[in-house]
């Protein structure tokens, strides 16, 4: 999978694709991560990327020329299965949407600031919207860097054990269960026997009363779905 991110803080997104999981996934050649600086687009000696709101308001505008050369150069070079942007005014994204886009080959991902961008890039060119969750953030790079990392864990091939994505809470609309690990005691708290009991079938059991109560108690939206 090919990923393009239009950022104007690449720096901000590094880090996160240089460790683990994400890290390992580039180096089998399973994804790409390429970072388009959205300030080698900008107008003028200034290099300009974003300007005050028609209508007056506080908060500065990504403007539409910077984005829209950026995005047409890159569609001229390859096909996007779908175009992203990052908001907090858009879907929240979930597990469901999280597997739809690890079965794509190419994605492209606009990361806004400040207030956004020109409601015209949306028009446009963006195929999909996304937000992380009902809080706003300084930009889309964080947002972008959760999504990527939630869709190339999901990737075949990338986890050494696939089934442990598809355990994860979420995958079946349920919160995961308690997991334990040694030691069996630890300052008198101990693990539950069942686990120690080697019946895998009641142990799978046991999983599933845990999940389901726990999603019960924190997320019943969950259970409604
Ligand atoms: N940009 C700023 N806040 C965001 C959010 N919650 N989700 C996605 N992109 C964002």
């Amino acid at each position: 999978m090919r990923i393009d991110i239009i950022t104007v803080a690449p720096e901000l997104l590094e880090s996160p694709f240089n460790h683990s999981m994400i890290k390992r996934a580039i180096d089998k050649g399973l994804a790409e991560v390429h970072l388009q600086d959205l300030r080698n687009y900008g107008l003028g000696n200034y290099r300009q990327i974003d300007d005050y709101q028609y209508g007056g308001g506080a908060g500065m505008v990504l403007m539409i020329e910077p984005i829209a050369t950026c995005i047409e150069k890159l569609l001229a070079e390859r096909e996007y299965d779908e175009v992203i942007y990052m908001t907090p005014d858009a879907k929240t994204l979930t597990q469901p949407v999280s597997n739809a886009l690890s079965l794509k080959k190419q994605i492209l991902i606009l990361t806004g600031h400040y207030k956004g961008v020109d409601q015209r890039i949306r028009d446009k060119y963006i195929t999909m919207e996304i937000s992380i969750g009902d809080y706003v953030l300084t930009g889309g790079e964080l947002a972008a860097a959760v999504l990527c990392d939630s869709v190339i864990r999901l990737i075949p091939e990338v986890l050494g054990d696939e089934t442990s994505a598809l355990t994860d809470s979420f995958q079946d609309n349920l919160l995961s269960p308690p997991v334990y690990t040694r030691p069996a005691i630890f300052q008198g708290m101990k693990v539950p026997d069942i686990l120690l009991s080697g019946n895998f079938p009641k142990i799978e059991t046991w999983r599933s009363e845990k999940a389901l109560e726990r999603t019960q108690q924190l997320r019943p939206d969950l259970l409604d779905e």
